[in-house]
């Protein structure tokens, strides 16, 4: 497994890592799936308090070492006392001292940033957090993060990415150039990429892993840590599937090969992406995403609420 600094810090972590979003369904499998891919070097595992998967996060890292843990608060807890809330909420969930990387998990406008950002850093200060992270935040949105703090740094933006989906324009360009990790979600474009629709994408990505002795989800996911400042979190809930995305790790596409994958790549941008991007620069498409995730976490976490209350 190769390693990639975190931000401007000197501390590393896997390339590649796991999600966990939509576990908790079976959480025996999930558990295996997870230790499977520590014991592949994948020892960073990526949940959200409104994922409800906390609890399944801490089965599998309990007696484990050196397993970096980031997890999000929800934007409905950006109000400075909501945040400490959420943090003890998640340590305790977690059953860690400190969480490795506290995100927040999308912009919310109607809360002043510089409220939310003053909580993440007395966070730290506590010692509750080690790093402070963002996701779905605009390159705007990540400036004016920023310019809140006044002593830390911002280490990671975790957004979606994916052979089938890219980046908002500029967004890799600012991330390198200050040294902030872009954090892939969704980097098989949430099993989309298997889907007959993209049987081309597919058949493309099958030929180019064959001269590595890879298969097609591997070249993707490669594809996407391609960028030295990228990782990605793929969610694996079958322990197979979790140790075939850990060989996405250790070798790289030739610039070539790289470049053969751009017609089907999100770098691409369609008019319709484009537009997307416009709305998600302004922050129409957070405010309008920030309700719908809302409602589909608060679903989500009660029913998980109520399995993990069985178990
Ligand atoms: N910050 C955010 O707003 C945000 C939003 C979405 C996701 N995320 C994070 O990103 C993580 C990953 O994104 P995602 O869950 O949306 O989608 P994803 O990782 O792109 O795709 C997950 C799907 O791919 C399947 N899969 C994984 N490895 C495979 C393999 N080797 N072969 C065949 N199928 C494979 C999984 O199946 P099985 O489960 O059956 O193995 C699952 O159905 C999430 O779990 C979450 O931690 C963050």
């Amino acid at each position: 497994m190769k390693f990639k600094y975190l931000g401007n810090t000197k501390e590393k972590i896997p390339e590649i890592g796991i999600g966990t979003w939509k576990m908790g369904v079976n959480p025996e499998k999930e558990i295996t799936a997870l230790r499977a891919g520590m014991d592949a070097g994948m020892r960073f595992i990526d949940t959200a308090e409104m994922y409800g998967t906390e609890w399944v996060v801490a089965k599998a890292i309990k007696n484990e070492e050196d397993v970096f843990v980031a997890t999000k608060v929800s934007p409905s807890h950006f109000s400075y006392d909501d945040v400490i809330k959420a943090c003890d909420r998640s340590l305790k969930s977690l059953e860690v001292k400190q969480i490795d990387l506290y995100q927040l998990h999308w912009p919310n406008h109607s809360v002043p940033i510089r409220e939310t950002m003053r909580a993440m850093e007395d966070l730290v200060d506590a010692g509750k957090i080690r790093h402070i992270g963002v996701s779905n935040f605009s390159i705007r949105e990540f400036q004016e993060a920023q310019d809140s703090m006044a002593k830390y740094r911002i280490v990671s933006n975790q957004v979606e990415y994916s052979i089938l989906v890219g980046l908002e324009p500029g967004l890799l360009d600012f991330c390198n150039k200050n040294k902030v990790t872009i954090i892939a979600y969704s980097p098989l474009a949430k099993g989309a990429l298997f889907s007959p629709k993209n049987r081309h994408a597919l058949l493309v990505l099958e030929a180019i892993g064959r001269a590595h002795g890879k298969s097609a989800v591997q070249v993707a996911l490669n594809w996407v840590v391609s960028n030295e400042n990228a990782v990605a979190i793929p969610k694996a809930s079958d322990a197979t599937h979790v140790l075939e995305n850990a060989g996405a790790s250790g070798w790289r596409l030739t610039p070539k090969e790289y470049k053969m994958l751009d017609p089907i790549s999100g770098n691409n941008q369609s008019p319709l992406s484009r537009y997307n991007n416009i709305l998600k620069s302004s922050g129409v498409w957070a405010r309008a995403a920030h309700s719908i995730y809302e409602r589909k976490g608060k679903a989500h976490l009660k029913s998980s609420t109520t399995k993990s209350s069985k178990k």
